[in-house]
């Protein structure tokens, strides 16, 4: 959903700036800019198409700038092209943004009143010409960003800077995230933790409302409070953090090679292969003593006692993380779950009551229909956790209690490692919920522990079909469409597979639970149209056998999934095998062959698997 950087130091800008939109491109990948001061006055550079279009046409050696912003855009107004690549200038007022600005019509028609022509069809070009018709009017800089963001209705994250102030770097933040970086002596801001990593661990999480001033010697930050106030809420003085009444600043342990591809080709392969690590850390701090984590995020006894309804609100892959969880909370702790897509669920009436919890599942944490959901949770009363990734972002900050993942960071757009975190995470809860409710012995408790402990190595055990997803990738690649059967809580991981398959190969693909395929699918099957069916031995294995017999008499091309091989290998055309797992923790397994297959179909299709067409890692427009 756009990416956006900035940079203020002794060091030259161009590098840091491109180093930096480079990390950020899985938010978008339309075309990109930068804008940079020196001798010259502003230079800007933008094309349509990706980072390393851009590199092409920039100046070499590169200009002694020590300032300038960046922007890697993800199309949301106007086409993605040169002109309405960002960054956006009027009068010497360069701007880039992440969001979108509601009301840009009305602004634009005021506007182009007083004479201004526009050279692109975006609504973010309207920022730099209300600044500067401001100025015109006799406001000073810093006010007239204030007065025209009070102009601006919708979200946003700005990065703007100005030829006549060469010395100072502004970011603004309002609905969409934004982040300080504080080195030695110099400053950055993105819209992501990864852009800066191999500079600075130090981080300033922009609140909504507030604007940050960066010079080399400091940051200040202040409200963006009308024109001509500016009561500063604080000063970062690199070196000296940590001065009171100084903004928070966060020291993430991520790593920069966390967020590199270490050998791998691909992101999307690297985050698969990381998953039995991510999963254990994960569950770390939790595993010896599990009765303690719904304390330790302030739910209490007395609260779980009182619960009587669970609601969680997703989007995406987070989304089938939360169906899971369903099948789960109910079969373990008896509660009922209600799980919705947070599109849906924030534009509709709630019937949440005080005594229930609401859980946000957001791998970015800046999902914007899932903050709406969850803050609309909070004002009717809910308790509200995250659970969420990305240590600081603003679900974990707005929400009343976090349970972190412990994926680090997910680059490629498909995603994959937070998936299995968030199940780790959500199968502890329900783990938790069901004993401390009295309606899960003690002793089943213990063998889903020590399952629980096994999984990283079950992970391991089922990564071994990469081959096999590979040949059959190569065998299934000119399909124009494929199904995804899978039953009960197998059902939201074919769900999951579909996604993961019509994400980044663009083959069509539809998920469905296997008892409901003869209302509907079963009419589009065709002699080799590939249904993958996750059938693990479980009490409705036997039901998922006629599923199959079902397809196969139709001519269907069978891929299985399953614990099982040695009854179904005479009936499918493909079996994949898994380890056996309790039913409820089947599906950190049988979602690994769907994660490869869909890797496979997507590289064999020649298509970018890190960076699929059209869509964004994190969607933080509504
Ligand atoms: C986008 C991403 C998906 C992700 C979804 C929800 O669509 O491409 O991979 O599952 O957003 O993101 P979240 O950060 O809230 O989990």
């Amino acid at each position: 959903m756009c990416g956006i950087v900035g940079y203020i130091g002794g060091r030259s800008a161009l590098p840091v700036l491109m180093d930096g939109l480079k990390r950020l491109e899985y938010r978008g990948y339309d075309s990109a800019g930068v804008a940079y001061i020196n001798g010259n006055g502003i230079e800007i550079k933008k094309t349509k198409g990706r980072i390393e279009d851009l590199r092409k046409i920039l100046p070499l050696p590169a200009p002694e700038a020590k300032i300038g912003v960046g922007h890697t855009r993800w199309a949301t107004h106007g086409a993605p092209s040169d002109r309405n690549a960002h960054p956006h200038v009027c009068g010497g007022i360069v701007v880039v943004h992440n969001g979108i600005i509601e009301n840009y019509r009305d602004l634009k028609t005021r506007l182009a009143s007083e004479g201004h022509e526009f050279a692109s069809d975006t609504d973010t070009e309207v920022i730099p010409r209300l600044i500067s018709s401001h100025m015109q009017k006799g406001l000073p800089f810093e006010d007239a960003i204030k007065k025209t963001l009070s102009d601006l209705r919708g979200s946003y994250a700005l990065g703007i800077m100005s030829q006549e102030c060469p010395e100072k770097l502004y970011a603004v933040r309002n609905g969409s995230p934004l982040i300080i970086g504080v080195g030695l002596d110099e400053f950055f801001f993105a819209s992501d933790i990864p852009a800066f990593l191999q500079f600075t661990k130090k981080f300033i999480f922009l609140e909504d409302g507030q604007m940050c001033i960066m010079s080399r010697g400091q940051a200040r930050l202040e409200p963006l409070e009308p024109a001509g106030s500016s009561k500063s809420m604080g000063v970062v003085i690199p070196g000296k953090t940590g001065v009171e009444d100084g903004p928070k600043v966060v020291e993430i342990d991520w790593t920069p090679e966390m967020a590199e591809k270490e050998g791998y080709d691909y992101f999307m392969l690297k985050e698969i292969y990381e998953q039995p690590g991510t999963v254990r850390d994960t569950m770390r701090e939790w595993l010896d003593n599990p009765v303690t984590m719904l304390d330790s995020l302030g739910i209490t006894p007395k609260m779980i006692l009182g619960l009587t309804r669970l609601h969680i609100a997703a989007c995406g892959t987070s989304y089938h993380a939360a169906l899971v969880a369903k099948y789960i909370i109910e079969a373990l702790a008896h509660m009922p779950v209600d799980v919705e897509i947070a599109s849906e669920f924030r534009h509709r009436e709630q019937l949440i009551e005080k005594n229930n919890l609401f859980i946000s599942i957001t791998q970015s944490g800046e999902t914007a229909d899932t903050l709406a959901a969850q803050r609309e949770a909070s004002k009717k009363g809910a308790f509200t956790l995250t659970i969420c990734n990305v240590v600081g972002s603003t679900a974990s900050r707005e929400a009343d209690s976090v349970l972190y993942t412990r994926a680090g960071p997910e680059i490629g757009v498909a995603s994959t490692k937070a998936f299995t975190a968030q199940l780790a995470a959500l199968c502890l809860i329900a783990i938790v919920l069901g004993m401390k409710r009295g309606r899960l012995i003690a002793a089943e408790a213990e063998t889903l522990i020590s399952q629980l402990r096994k999984m990283p190595l079950l992970i391991e055990k089922a990564l071994a079909c990469e081959q096999q997803t590979m040949e059959i990738a190569d065998r299934i690649k000119g399909s124009r469409s494929m199904l995804y059967l899978g039953r009960g809580i197998n059902y939201p991981i074919a769900l999951e597979g579909a996604l993961k398959l019509k994400e980044i190969s663009y083959i069509h693909a539809e998920g469905y639970p296997a008892g409901e395929m003869k209302h509907g699918p079963i009419a589009l099957i065709e002699s080799g149209l590939p249904v993958v069916v996750v059938a693990p031995m479980n009490n409705l294995f036997e039901k998922t056998l006629s599923n199959i017999e079902e397809v196969k008499a139709r001519g269907g091309r069978v891929i299985v999934i399953t614990d099982e091989p040695l009854g179904l290998r005479a009936m499918a055309d493909e079996v994949i095998e898994v380890p056996p797992a309790h039913t409820a923790l089947s599906p950190f397994l049988n979602v690994i062959p769907l994660q490869l297959l869909a890797f496979w179909s997507g590289v064999l299709n020649g298509n970018d698997v890190d960076k699929p067409r059209n869509l964004a890692k994190s969607v933080t427009v509504e």
